[in-house]
């Protein structure tokens, strides 16, 4: 097999065999194919496409280039959760322990990244003594027992993906349907997920940037993991704005440990429990996403769910005193508010623009080696849809340092307020296929 010919009958439209893609991501993993020859394979995928089976393929191909995780020393179904990234994302905060509260097996491999506020592990090391090296005899016991549990990325997982999506970005095939969706489904395979919930986003803090391309992303991912065994749902959700009130580390544990009271922010809410009860069904303990939802209405309400985020604090070393007493977590030195200018309703908050102004904060990382400010980020006091008036409240700043003039010439920037009341919408489409 010659990798030229691979790509000219990619280029020219041909269907390719399950050997050619095995051949095509072996050879890159190992170093035998080049850059320059994957780069035009790339290009031809971006153009001519894949169909249902050669994106099967693909993905399962970038799952055996690596090591996968082995979580069948964990009873029942393990759901994982992937969101495409947005800003101020609390939900697997939440969901994490409002599913094992109902039982569902949550063995959570997660990780730091770059973005607007840390990754979940950021989050979660905001409370005293909380940390994920644990081992990961440790991390099945603890799922066995408890149900939910979080362990730092380790091993050498998807090493073709990694290698191919380094090289997309830089030969401007990174927006491509098939290649995106392989990437990510053949990381949550690899991670050991029977089952998978996707929250795909969209708007301007959203990677898609239209409800038709989320909808793409989404149905392409449903398909692939439906065809390799894995039951996938996936919903699409709203990241025009940012989701919930806070963003920031600290602020997003607080947040978390409203919403498992029910007392959280609407938007956060209503996605949780939306997730959730696709999260429930794929683990089979209700049989209808309406039954679902009740089970866990009622474990927000019964104090089940804050019951089991203590319990997983705990386990993990850390301080579940906190969950009583939010005021034991990382707290700014300087709290200022953004007054509106005018009265109105609030019609725009730019989600990624704000996600910025909270990492101008320290909330989150620019590059790798910068260190986040646990305690510092946003409150939003007003959502898209709110009415305001003069001089109330847009946005709590939470700092460390004492000039924020930046910080809030952004925030003035990227909201908007008019005349006209708007509605604002969250969830546009749920697939279960
Ligand atoms: N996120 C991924 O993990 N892969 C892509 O290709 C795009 C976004
Ligand atoms: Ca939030």
């Amino acid at each position: 097999m010659r990798m030229v010919d691979i790509i000219a009958r990619k280029r020219d439209g041909k269907e390719l065999t399950t050997e050619e893609i095995k051949f095509f991501i072996e050879g890159y993993t190992k170093g035998t194919i080049p850059d320059y020859q994957a780069s035009a394979l790339a290009m031809a995928i971006y153009f001519q496409d894949m169909n249902d089976r050669e994106r099967a393929d693909l993905t399962m191909a970038m799952v055996n280039s690596g090591e996968t995780i082995d979580l069948s020393a964990i009873e029942g179904i393990k759901v994982d959760k992937h969101s495409t990234g947005g800003v101020g994302d609390t939900t697997t905060l939440v969901l994490a322990p409002l599913v094992a509260a109902l039982d569902v097996p949550v063995a959570k491999m997660s990780g730091r990244g770059l973005g607007h506020t840390g990754g979940t592990i950021d989050k979660l090391e905001a409370i005293e003594g909380f940390h994920v090296e644990i081992t990961k005899d440790q991390f099945i016991e603890l799922v066995n027992r408890d149900k939910v549990a979080v362990i730092g990325q380790s091993g050498n997982l998807t090493p073709a993906d990694k290698k191919l999506y380094a090289l997309r970005d830089v030969t401007g095939t990174v927006n491509s349907i098939p290649l995106i969706a392989s990437s990510i489904m053949s990381k949550k395979i690899a991670a050991g997920a029977d089952a998978i919930v996707l929250d795909v986003k969209t708007g301007a803090g959203a990677f898609m940037k239209t409800n038709e391309d989320a909808e793409a992303l989404a149905r392409a991912m449903v398909k692939i993991g439906n065809n390799v065994g894995r039951n996938t749902m996936a919903i699409i959700s709203d990241m025009s704005q940012p989701l919930g009130f806070a963003i920031g580390n600290a602020l997003e544990v607080k947040e978390a440990i409203d919403t498992l009271k029910g007392e959280g922010p609407e938007d956060l809410t209503e996605l949780v429990l939306t997730l959730g009860s696709q999260m429930v069904v794929l683990a089979k303990k209700a049989s209808t996403l309406e039954e679902a939802r009740e089970m866990l209405v009622e474990v927000m309400k019964n104090g089940k769910a804050l019951e089991k985020f203590k319990v997983f604090l705990k386990n993990q070393g850390g301080d579940a005193s906190v969950v009583d007493s939010p005021e034991k977590l990382p707290q700014a030195k300087y709290i200022i508010e953004v007054p509106a200018k005018e009265s109105g309703y609030v019609s725009n908050i730019v989600a990624d623009e704000i996600g910025v102004a909270a990492m101008i904060l320290g909330a989150g990382r620019a590059t790798k080696e910068d260190e986040i400010d646990l305690a510092v980020g946003l409150m939003l006091r007003k959502k898209v849809g709110d009415k305001v008036e003069k001089g109330e409240s847009l946005v709590t700043i939470y700092s460390n340092r004492e000039d924020v003039a930046s910080v809030m010439d952004k925030i003035y920037a990227n909201i908007s307020i008019s005349s006209e009341s708007v509605n604002p919408v969250l969830i546009h489409k749920i697939i279960t296929e």
